[in-house]
């Protein structure tokens, strides 16, 4: 039987049935906030891709800070459409790739993508997918990897875990030494001109989303505690952030 949800909600499932790859966690019990994922994109999941395109802004910049080669593993956490990750599978030596999202939905749209990369792109077929919550990662139990990753991202998913805090726990937990966690997640945008900054702001919340200033501080906060080292650069004048996060030995 596969993980229960915590608070016993019975979906139902996205046109297309569950998609193939989210075999793990995919009961008749999943999390209410699986579901209101589910939701959230049933629709915009079509077409995601050309509209995120100009709003979530620093994913390559996210990507090219991803080390690869022949031996990593790498994990993206709320995976998406898998943009991020067919861009990873792209190159020549992309290792091993994997993708974890909330949403059944949006993963079926993935799944999609994968395949029609993997006609024309061999590297699209090594992306493995699950469905599942980020505060409950765990490497063996959900994608069957002895070890663990040497690299975990959140590309704009980070702010929209309620569990936000328990999601950065189970990432280090699950993070090889030497590894490395990147986040790419909505800023202040202080220092865009006032106007534009209050239409992205209008924007974002009509999306539901934003800025959540509770975890930026806990990353400043992780870099000073010397649990980790941890560096923070703006993209596009404060639009969003992009954290490394190293945790340190010990
Ligand atoms: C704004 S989309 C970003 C998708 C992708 N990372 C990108 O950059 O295009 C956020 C994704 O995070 C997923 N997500 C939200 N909460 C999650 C959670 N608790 N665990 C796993 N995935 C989650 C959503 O289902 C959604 O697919």
């Amino acid at each position: 039987m596969s993980h229960p949800g915590r608070d016993g909600f019975r979906p139902d499932p996205p046109p297309g049935g569950w998609p193939r790859s989210s075999s793990n966690n995919r009961g008749p019990w999943i999390s209410a906030h699986a579901v209101a994922m589910d939701r959230r994109y049933r629709f915009s999941r079509h077409f995601y891709d050309v509209t995120r395109r100009y709003s979530l802004l620093g994913r390559d910049k996210l990507l090219d800070k991803v080390v690869t080669s022949p031996t990593t593993a790498t994990l993206e956490v709320g995976c998406g459409t898998a943009r991020n990750l067919l861009e990873l599978a792209a190159r020549n030596a992309p290792g091993r790739l994997y993708g974890l999202d909330a949403s059944h939905a949006m993963l079926a749209t993935a799944e999609r993508s994968i395949r029609r990369a993997a006609g024309h792109r061999p590297g699209g077929k090594g992306i493995v997918l699950r469905q599942g919550l980020a505060e409950d990662l765990d490497a063996q139990r959900m994608f069957g990897c002895r070890d663990r990753f040497d690299s975990i991202f959140f590309s704009y998913s980070l702010s929209m875990v309620p569990a936000w805090s328990d999601a950065l726990r189970a990432a280090f937990g699950n993070l090889r030494p030497g590894g490395v966690i990147l986040i790419v997640d909505f800023w202040d945008q202080r220092d865009l001109p006032t106007l534009v900054a209050a239409g992205v702001r209008r924007c974002l919340a009509g999306w539901h989303a934003g800025y959540r200033p509770e975890i930026h501080d806990a990353l400043i906060g992780l870099g000073r505690s010397g649990r980790a080292e941890v560096q923070i650069e703006s993209v596009a004048r404060r639009y969003a952030y992009l954290a490394t996060v190293r945790p340190t030995a010990g």
